[in-house]
């Protein structure tokens, strides 16, 4: 697991983090930081930091944070190794060939391969005497052949290992075929298709791999639909979408999300080649996010039925998180766009399109039709449903434009509804503000994942923070520390892990860098210790400081390692408990 020193710094000074970050991230400058939305969680003020004099990264808001090798990790699903290698390709570099343990990258490799192969192997059957059926299926879907050669499609013949046995010739492992999960593992020990008879979707990630399939059963046949892909080590549902690889080229601003994969197909083929589908989950935000890295504008267009319509509800929950546009396609009589694109045609689909509504409208759409508009009642109720949902809505000129045409529709003053619309934002402020308060207030003290010691050992914590963040500024002081500490002398692990690693980089003569420490540990421990790199700010002694810090761990350590409270006698017990107020006191007064 070991890069060369050499290597990583050659690596660091070729991808800027600015340069890199900008990538995926709007960033603008504020003073000696740039600041831009995180692409790690959902927000609306910048709270994601970069630093370029050190060549860190923070964000204030998820707490992730780290160098420009852990950046790539979050952003690309990546391990360490494949991020140095991605950062080397994307700047020219030759990756060192050895001394360093990539079997995790292998076996991703290979099951990539895998699915090559078994993509084409499906797509031969599909057109040979085995796929008959299966082709049959799709002609009479009304796919042309260039479409079907286009997204790949195949026909799984049914034969228990028929693909085993050809992957075997190819030389592949059966262990490898189950990871990959194109098989299963048989009760005698062997290996069996686990796609048989059916019609085969493969699923292409943004730079071309095959990452899955989904299989759908011949009309007639019993069980599931679709079966699909498990998550695998190259594959994780709830952060792709299908078609994406094709829709992210199509030259439009907007993406149209629909349910299924025939509904992307089908779309394509008719010249919406902006079409993707979420792979046979509900919708997550990963996802969102994901669109919002290509499109500006959402149209979702799921199943006209009611679990389509919930499912619609709730995707606009999350996707008006990202700030994108969103837009509502029903398409009517109950049909899903591929029904409706072959008895109405493409022409059609577009007007469907062009006329759909944006996410208020289809809201307040939905709330109006629950409610009987003959009676007072019935407006009463619409009113006020409508007056919540706008006030969840942030762009002033929509909430103007619907409370004017509620109240139209209701014969009220708009007016009054505006300032109904107004308290009631008040209201939710309020509370998400509680909510958030609570929260914040709570997080680091209970759900410290990196150093739960941290929580228990304040003093000693607080310490070897000071040590640590100082030794990375002050290489001068390295001896002063090693003379009076060794790791196993720091109360928290995570610190003393940290202590260690700074230290080993200072013995080695080299100025202390981020970059050196991104190999042992992991991301969310990494946005840790950029927190900590950034803390160091220049002390007036430093060595005098660090002395102090140094005094404090020691006597802390040693109060910890005293006598366990059932082996104290009278007057030991009666001390420690003193003890205990006297801190209790110190840090009530702080
Ligand atoms: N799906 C699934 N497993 C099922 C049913 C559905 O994974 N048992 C997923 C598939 O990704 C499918 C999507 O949900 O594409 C939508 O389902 P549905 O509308 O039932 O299927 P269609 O793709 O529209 O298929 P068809 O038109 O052939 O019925
Ligand atoms: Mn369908």
């Amino acid at each position: 697991m070991r890069i060369s020193p050499e290597f990583l710094a050659e690596l660091r000074y070729r991808n800027r983090i600015d340069e890199v970050v900008s990538g995926y991230v709007n960033l603008k400058r504020s003073g000696s930081t740039l600041k831009g939305l995180c692409p790690f969680h959902n927000e609306k003020t910048p709270s994601f930091t970069v630093y370029p004099e050190n060549g860190s990264y923070y964000c204030f808001g998820c707490q992730n944070g780290g160098d420009v090798i852990t950046f790539i990790r979050n952003a690309e699903n990546l391990d360490y190794i494949e991020a140095v290698k991605w950062l080397a390709d994307r700047s020219g570099l030759q990756m060192p060939q050895e001394g360093y343990d990539d079997s995790a990258e292998r076996l991703r490799r290979t099951i990539y391969e895998i699915n090559r192969e078994a993509a084409r192997y499906f797509h031969q059957c599909l057109l040979s005497e085995a796929g008959r059926a299966g082709l049959a299926y799709l002609k009479q879907r009304q796919l042309h052949m260039q479409t079907i050669r286009h997204f790949g499609l195949g026909f799984a013949p049914n034969s228990w290992t028929g693909l085993c046995d050809y992957l075997k010739t190819k030389g592949f492992r059966e262990a490898d075929m189950v990871l990959a999960n194109v098989a299963g593992k048989g009760r005698n020990g062997g290996v069996y298709d686990r796609f048989r008879n059916k019609v085969m979707f493969p699923i292409i990630d943004l730079r071309g791999n095959v990452i899955a399939f989904g299989g759908r059963k011949l009309p007639g046949e019993d069980g599931a639909k679709y079966i699909n892909t498990n998550d695998t080590p190259v594959y994780k549902k709830s952060k792709n979408l299908y078609a994406l690889n094709f829709a992210k080229n199509a030259k439009s601003d907007a993406l149209i999300l629909c349910e299924g994969y025939m509904d992307v197909i089908a779309l394509h083929q008719a010249g919406f080649t902006n079409a993707i589908a979420a792979l046979g989950t509900s919708f997550t935000e990963d996802q969102a996010m994901l669109i919002s890295r290509y499109a500006k504008e959402l149209i979702l267009t799921l199943d006209a039925d009611e679990a389509g319509q919930r499912a619609t509800a709730r995707a606009i929950g999350i996707l008006n998180k990202t700030g994108l546009q969103i837009r509502v396609l029903q398409v009517p009589d109950g049909k899903d766009p591929d029904e409706f694109i072959k008895s109405h045609g493409a022409e059609q689909f577009k007007m469907l399109l062009e006329g759909a509504k944006n996410d208020i409208e289809f809201r307040l759409l939905k709330i109006k039709n629950s409610c009987d508009m003959a009676t007072d009642a019935g407006k009463l109720q619409y009113l006020d449903e409508g007056v919540k949902m706008l006030a969840g809505v942030d762009d002033e000129i929509a909430v103007n434009l619907y409370a004017g045409r509620i109240a139209q529709e209701c014969g009220v003053d708009k007016q009054v509804l505006l300032l109904r619309i107004r308290e009631h934002k008040r209201k939710i402020q309020g509370a998400s503000r509680r909510r958030q308060l609570r929260e914040a207030v709570s997080r680091p003290q209970f759900n410290d994942q990196v150093n739960p010691q941290e929580r228990k050992f304040k003093r000693a914590a607080a310490a070897e923070q000071t040590i640590i963040a100082v030794l990375m500024r002050n290489a001068e002081l390295l001896q002063q520390v090693k003379q009076q500490l060794s790791p196993e002398d720091f109360v928290t692990p995570f610190y003393s892990r940290v202590y260690d690693a700074v230290v080993q980089v200072l013995e080695s003569g080299r100025p202390f860098d981020l970059t050196a420490l991104s190999g042992q540990f992991a991301p969310e421990e990494m946005g840790r210790i950029v927190l900590l790199q950034n803390k160091s700010q220049v002390y007036q002694n430093a060595a005098a400081e660090l002395q102090d810090c140094i005094n404090v761990l020691k006597s802390e350590k040693a109060k910890m390692t005293f006598i366990q409270p059932e082996q104290m006698d009278d007057a030991q017990w009666a001390a420690a408990m003193q003890d205990i107020g006297k801190q209790k006191k110190n840090r009530g007064a702080v």
